[in-house]
C-alpha cells in the first residue's frame, strides 16, 4: 500500500509527524520543543504520510555535511522516523523512505546516514552498516596508562558561553580528521551541545565543560557529568564523559589522562568510542575497559557516482563494481573507479555488490575482505577484495560521537 507522502508546512503538521517516533520515547510534545526542532530539521525536509487527511508517520533529514576519508559531502541525516501503531506494517516507512530519498537525490546530497533504533530495518532501503562503536565502563582503579607520564598541557573550567566559542573550532579540526562525523551549525551547539536540560542528565548532575591547552592552541575538550553515589559508605559514583574530542594524539591523552585521574568516582564510562580509539593503547590495561561494540553509523550512497567521486582513495588503481540497488535504480549497474573518479563502465565487474553493502564499505570502516566472508558481496575476480580493500581502506574507523 502507498500512502500519501509529502514535507510538512507548518508547525502542527510537523508535531503531528515527529509525534509518530515522539511517543516511542515517551516524549511530551510541548510547543517550544517542536518550535526547537523545526529550527533544527527544517519543514521542508520533513516528510509526513497522510491516511484519510491524517498524518500516520514521519520522518526527517538533518542538512549536514559528512566528514568522508578525505573531505566532507552534503548528507541526508535520516532523524526521527516513526510511523504510529495503528498503521504499522502497513508500508507507511516504504513510502516514507521512498519520498526522503527521492528529495535526497533531487537536492543532489549523495549520501544518506542514520543510527538506527533496530539493525533489521534500513538494509531494504539501501543503509549498510559503516561503522562500529562501544560503551567503556572503567573502574577507578584501573586508570593506569601504559607508559607514564607527565601532561604537556593544562585543562581549564568553561563556562558555557565560553564553551560556545572554544568547542566548535576544535570539533571541525577533529572532523577533518574523522570520517563519519557530522557538521554542527550554531543552533546545533546552543540547542544540543550547550543546552543542559534537566531531563537529559538521566540521573547525573549538570555538563561540566573543559579545555585543554598546549603551547597556545585548544587542542581538546571534554563535556562529562558527576554522577554522585554511596554504597555501604564507598563511592559508587560515574564519571559520565559526554564527549571527548582532542585533535592530536598528545592532546588524547593528556584529556583521557585528566579524566581518568577525576577523585571520588567508582567508574569512567563513555559511549559511542570507535574500535580504534587511543586508549586501548593508552592504558596499562585496556581488558578493564569492558568495551561493549555494537553497530555505529548506517550508510547508504544516494548518488553512487557522486559519492565515489567525493572521497579520497588510499592508492591508486581501478575496481569496476557491478552494483544492484532495487530501491534506487538510478544507481544500478557497472561503474568503474579509477584515479578516484568514477564513471559508468561496460567492462566486467570485479565485484558484485548491493546497496547495504556499498554503504558499508564507504567510509572504509567495512573492509570488502569482511563483507566477502560474510557472504555480502562477490568476488568475480581473483582478488578483487584485497585490490578494492587497497582502495578503500583509510588510517582510521570512522567515528560519529553523537547519535543524531
Ligand atoms: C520501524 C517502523 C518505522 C516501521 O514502520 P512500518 O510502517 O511498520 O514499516 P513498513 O510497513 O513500511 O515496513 C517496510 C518493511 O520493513 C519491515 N520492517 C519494518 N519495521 C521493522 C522492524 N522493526 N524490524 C524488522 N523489519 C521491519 C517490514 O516487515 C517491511 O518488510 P518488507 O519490505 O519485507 O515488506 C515502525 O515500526 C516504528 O515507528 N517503530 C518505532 C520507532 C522506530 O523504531 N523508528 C525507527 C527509528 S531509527
Amino acid at each position: 500500500m502507498s500512502f500519501d507522502v509529502r514535507t510538512v508546512k507548518d508547525l502542527d503538521e510537523f508535531t503531528s509527524a515527529i509525534f509518530a517516533i515522539g511517543q516511542y520515547f515517551g516524549m511530551t510534545p510541548t510547543e517550544e520543543r517542536m518550535k526547537r526542532f523545526l529550527d533544527l530539521i527544517t519543514a521542508e525536509r520533513m516528510h509526513a504520510a497522510w491516511e484519510n487527511g491524517a498524518i500516520v508517520g514521519g520522518a526527517g533529514a538533518f542538512a549536514f555535511d559528512l566528514s568522508v576519508p578525505g573531505g566532507g559531502l552534503p548528507t541526508a541525516g535520516v532523524t526521527v522516523v516513526g510511523v504510529y501503531p495503528t498503521h504499522r506494517r502497513r508500508g507507511v516507512l516504504r513510502s516514507l523512505m521512498r519520498g526522503q530519498l527521492d528529495a535526497a537525490h533531487e537536492r543532489g546530497e549523495p549520501l544518506a546516514a542514520l543510527w538506527a533504533s533496530e539493525e533489521t530495518i534500513y538494509g531494504r532501503f539501501g543503509y549498510g552498516l559503516a561503522s562500529f562503536c562501544g560503551e567503556i565502563k572503567l573502574a577507578h582503579e584501573y586508570a593506569s596508562f601504559a607508559v607514564p607520564f607527565e601532561p604537556e598541557g593544562t585543562i581549564r573550567f568553561l563556562e558555557p558561553d565560553e564553551a560556545g566559542e572554544v568547542l566548535p573550532p576544535v570539533y571541525d579540526r577533529v572532523r577533518s580528521q574523522w570520517p563519519g562525523m557530522f557538521s554542527r551549525n550554531d543552533l546545533w551547539w546552543q540547542d544540543r551541545e550547550l543546552k543542559d536540560s534537566e531531563e537529559r542528565r538521566e540521573g547525573a548532575g549538570p555538563k561540566r565543560w573543559v579545555a585543554y591547552e598546549r603551547g597556545g592552541s585548544i587542542d581538546a575538550y571534554a563535556v562529562y557529568r558527576h554522577k554522585p553515589g554511596w554504597e555501604e559508605g564507598s563511592t559508587v559514583a560515574e564519571l559520565r564523559v559526554v564527549e571527548a574530542l582532542a585533535a592530536t594524539p598528545t592532546a588524547e591523552r593528556d584529556l583521557w589522562g585528566y579524566l581518568l585521574s577525576i577523585d571520588w568516582k567508582a567508574t569512567v564510562q563513555a559511549f559511542l568510542l570507535p574500535p580504534d580509539h587511543a586508549l586501548f593503547l593508552l592504558l596499562a590495561t585496556p581488558r578493564r575497559l569492558r568495551y561493549r561494540m555494537g553497530d555505529g553509523l548506517w550508510v547508504r550512497l544516494v548518488d553512487v557516482g557522486a559519492a565515489l567521486s567525493g572521497r579520497q582513495y588510499a592508492a591508486d588503481g581501478s575496481i569496476v563494481f557491478d552494483v544492484h540497488d532495487e530501491f534506487c535504480p538510478w544507481n544500478e549497474g557497472r561503474w568503474k573507479l579509477e584515479g578516484g573518479a568514477p564513471q559508468r563502465t561496460n567492462a566486467d565487474a570485479d565485484i558484485a555488490l548491493s546497496a547495504p553493502s556499498l554503504g558499508s564499505a564507504y567510509l572504509g570502516g567495512v573492509s570488502f575482505a569482511s563483507l566477502g566472508r560474510a557472504g555480502r558481496v562477490e568476488e568475480l575476480k581473483d582478488g578483487a577484495l584485497m585490490r578494492a580493500d587497497a582502495l578503500f581502506r583509510w588510517d582510521r574507523h570512522p567515528w560519529c560521537p553523537e547519535i543524531f
